[in-house]
């Protein structure tokens, strides 16, 4: 097996920088494109050879040092008995958005093999095809809160404010019930055969740091401590942190996550030397290739070449032309870690 991925995460010296990309699978690509005309998206997650499938199509298309398993974050949701869809062009939409306790009291804890069995039956299927890593993932508590209370995407997060700072005993029951359900959740997508696993907490960059040291820094914290018996890189990742990184450094993650808003190397002295992942701006793919190579070569010179793991620093956008993403793999992977 390729390594790179693995051996950056444990800052351990590599031959080439590992790089994949957050939504690798997905709209970017024709074949996936042609594999939603006749799936739902749902429909791919919740049949295990349609998620192996997309999960392939960027590795052999991009050569990418990792595959990430095809999934939703929401998926998990459904398995502990909320009703959801998931709309394109919007995102996940909940039917009855959780705002009392007796809402948190209905979740159910989430038991993989009868919940999810198709997510851990996708795992078992890539473990036999892939020569690249499997990234296992979940949401994490404060953006799965989020799609919950909310009942959908939202620009203030308005709803889950006033439920945190509003009915903090509402808050900590359904922080509990999430963590300790996606500790369940990726536990079994290790045992299943996932490498390292990623913690998306896309949202969480809408708190000042003190509110998310009160309110959501313990439970990712249990989350990461649950699994520290396993011997698989935690990854945690979220978007405008720059103000919260030192914080999350503090949950025990392996490797830290980083958008394009900070600068790596700044970055990686805010978590004090931690392996860090990204964070090339999505938007910079649409650029003319010498600029796009000159941003790649700034990142890869800010990361190092040691416990760096190069990524976007969010998920690739559906407008980007694939071939280009093909040749920043090709540009990461030409350039040597040894300066
Ligand atoms: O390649 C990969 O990264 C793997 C698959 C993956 C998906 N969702 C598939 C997907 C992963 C890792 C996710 C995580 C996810 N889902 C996050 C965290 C990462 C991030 O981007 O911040 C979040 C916030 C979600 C919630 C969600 N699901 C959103 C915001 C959307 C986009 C809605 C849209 O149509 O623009 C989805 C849908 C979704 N999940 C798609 C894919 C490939 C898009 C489309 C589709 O096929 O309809």
């Amino acid at each position: 097996m390729r390594d790179d991925l693995l051996r950056a995460c444990r800052a351990e010296p590599v031959d080439r920088v590992p790089v994949w990309f957050m939504r690798q699978a997905g709209r970017s690509l024709p074949e996936y494109r042609e594999l939603r005309s006749s799936h739902s998206i749902l429909d791919v997650c919740r049949d295990a050879e349609l998620a192996a499938e997309a999960t392939l199509q960027p590795v052999r298309r991009l050569g990418v040092d990792a595959a990430i398993l095809f999934s939703d974050i929401v998926v998990p949701l459904q398995g502990m008995g909320v009703q959801l869809d998931i709309v394109p062009g919007t995102g996940p939409v909940i039917e009855k958005p959780i705002r009392e306790l007796q809402d948190v009291e209905r979740l159910r804890d989430l038991e993989p093999e009868d919940d999810v069995p198709y997510v851990l039956d996708a795992i078992r299927i890539l473990r036999d095809e892939l020569e690249v890593p499997l990234i296992g993932f979940g949401g994490a508590p404060f953006t799965l809160a989020s799609y919950l209370v909310e009942g959908g995407p939202s620009r203030s997060h308005l709803h889950t404010k006033t439920l945190m700072f509003g009915a903090p005993e509402v808050w900590a029951a359904l922080m509990d019930r999430l963590s300790s359900s996606m500790a369940t959740y990726l536990r079994a997508q290790v045992r299943a055969g996932a490498q390292a696993i990623q913690l998306f907490d896309s949202w969480v960059g809408h708190l000042d740091p003190q509110s998310y040291e009160r309110y959501v820094q313990p439970w990712v914290a249990r989350i990461f401590e649950s699994l520290s018996d396993l011997d698989v890189p935690r990854i945690y990742f979220g978007i405008v942190t720059g103000e919260l990184l030192v914080p999350m450094a503090a949950t025990g993650a392996d490797v830290m996550g980083v958008d394009w808003r900070v600068p790596l190397d700044v970055a990686r002295a805010r978590v004090g030397g931690l392996p860090v992942q990204g964070n090339l701006d999505p938007s910079i793919l649409f650029a003319p290739w010498d600029v796009i190579e000159q941003q790649t070569l700034d990142v890869l010179r800010r990361g190092g070449g040691r416990g760096h793991v190069f990524n976007l620093g969010h998920g690739v956008l559906p407008e980007t032309d694939p071939d280009v993403l093909a040749r920043v793999v090709e540009t990461v992977h030409s350039w040597s870690p040894g300066g």
